[in-house]
């Protein structure tokens, strides 16, 4: 039996919390009005939604995890806010063609195994003149460091382009698919922890990514992975009494053509 990654494995909700201010950052580049349709590709546990749905948007949030979209379903539930969540597929977004003012997806489709067709299916969802924005990490500093070295220690994943961290090639590639203008930001997230020593151990805890990285390799690979990782978390520590680092990521803004 294979051992398919499942974000909704482990406790993401955890890292969620940290991303919530990316998920304002997108919306604002999105430009959102009261009343606009927006679509939230791989919506996890519904950060962006939810915020859009706050702003007055009305809202549907699509993940392909199922327990995740179950969360998000909570959180609406909870907050009173009218959103609605659908599991379904960034690579076949059960959406109707240019049904929607804006479509985001924060750190979400970038994971998607198929860029090009990711990238149709967020302009297929957009009307003509919507906006589509995403954002994406940058690959430097140690947070990133750490994510190399993880997918280096594993077999090939069916997942994530990490080349949508690259402004040229993104551009490229929504042009490609029909994007009329493409306008890249930069922008940065800070993540604390007790120590580097404890980021690494709340992420083979609690993130499926690493859950599930942990599981496809020996005790002993790991063993060295983590020692490796945390002295690549400490050269890049900002807080020599703690742990801090603040990661780079970019804002990607389309215009559907
Ligand atoms: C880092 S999380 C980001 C979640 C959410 N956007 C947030 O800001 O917290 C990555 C998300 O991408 C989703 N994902 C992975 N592959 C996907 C795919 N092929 N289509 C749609 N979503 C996908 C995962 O289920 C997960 O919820």
């Amino acid at each position: 039996m294979t051992d398919q990654l499942d974000w909704g494995d482990g406790d993401y909700a955890r890292t969620a919390q940290a991303l919530e201010p990316a998920a304002e950052v997108v919306l604002d580049a999105a430009e959102l009005g009261r009343g606009e349709h927006l679509l939230d590709v791989a919506c996890g546990t519904g950060n962006a939604a939810l915020a859009a749905a706050r702003r007055g948007a009305r809202t549907v949030g699509v993940d392909p995890a199922e327990a995740l979209v179950g969360l998000a379903r909570e959180r609406a539930a909870g907050s009173g806010a009218e959103v609605e969540f659908i599991v379904g597929d960034a690579l076949d977004l059960p959406v109707a063609d240019e049904a929607f003012d804006a479509v985001v997806s924060v750190f979400g489709v970038i994971f998607a195994p198929d860029a090009d067709r990711a990238a149709a299916e967020l302009l297929r969802a957009t009307r003509p003149g919507g906006r589509v924005v995403l954002s994406s990490w940058v690959p430097s500093g140690p947070i990133s460091a750490v994510g190399r070295a993880l997918f280096a220690a594993l077999p090939p994943l069916p997942m994530a382009s990490p080349r949508w961290g690259d402004p040229a090639w993104a551009r490229e590639l929504l042009t490609r698919h029909g994007a009329g203008t493409v306008e890249v930001h930069e922008h940065a997230l800070p993540f604390a922890a007790a120590s580097p020593e404890a980021w690494f151990g709340e992420q083979e805890t609690h993130h499926p990514v690493w859950r599930w990285g942990r599981r496809q390799v020996t005790p002993e690979c790991w063993a060295q992975l983590r020692e490796e990782s945390v002295a690549l978390l400490s050269e890049g520590n900002e807080d020599p009494a703690a742990f801090r680092t603040t990661s780079r990521y970019l804002v990607i803004s389309a215009r559907a053509g």
